[in-house]
């Protein structure tokens, strides 16, 4: 029954075909371990896009994004710095734009060395600097259940053939699947 609690079974989800994929995650774990099977396909120069409200489960998606990246190091929301970097076979670049005053912030920080890079990067609140980000990337929309305080919809719109390759992979997971 225990491992049965960890796994991300889970019956309830759809797909068409621009490479759409909605996951249904019940509880905080089974975000996370979600992240960990997005993780373990992930490489460098990948770049994942995460939109959702307050409290939505970004961060806890890439608390195991990070872990299925095989870094040992602690994900943190990056609140002042905005953005966290950790160690891993390649970089990962955690960015949470929530407290960027203006666009022009992201300039400043030089967004594009990042963005192009040969690391992994994650961007928290995405959506608000829509313009700046590359074409090609995978898109992931946390949205919210009112009427189930542990309910999470969770869907991945792929945009190119890297990122369509990455969400096929990933919906082939038995696990995710079931
Ligand atoms: N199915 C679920 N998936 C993810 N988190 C969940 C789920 N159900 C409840 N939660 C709770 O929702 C909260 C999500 O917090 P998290 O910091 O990951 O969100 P966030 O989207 O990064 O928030 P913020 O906008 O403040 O950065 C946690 O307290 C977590 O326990
Ligand atoms: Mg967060």
């Amino acid at each position: 029954m225990l491992a049965r609690d960890n796994t991300l079974n889970n019956k309830f989800f759809k797909n068409n075909d621009n490479g759409k994929f909605t996951f249904i995650s019940n509880n905080p774990e089974k975000t996370v371990c979600l992240g960990i099977e997005l993780g373990n396909l992930l490489q460098a120069g990948d770049l994942i896009a995460i939109n959702g409200a307050l409290g939505a489960g970004k961060t806890s998606l890439i608390k195991g994004i990070v872990k299925g990246l095989k870094s040992p190091d602690i994900v943190t929301s990056p609140t002042f710095s905005i953005i966290n970097e950790y160690s891993s076979t390649v970089p990962i670049f955690h960015f949470d734009l929530y407290r960027i005053n203006k666009l022009e912030d992201i300039e400043e920080l030089g967004y594009e060395e990042y963005f192009y890079s040969q690391g992994v990067t994650l961007i928290e609140w995405a959506e608000i600097i829509i313009s700046y980000l590359p074409e090609e990337l995978l898109l992931i929309n946390i949205y919210m259940d009112l009427n189930n305080i542990s309910t999470r919809k969770i869907s991945f719109e792929p945009k190119g053939e890297r990122y369509k390759k990455i969400v096929k992979e990933l919906k082939a997971i038995e696990c995710i699947r079931n």
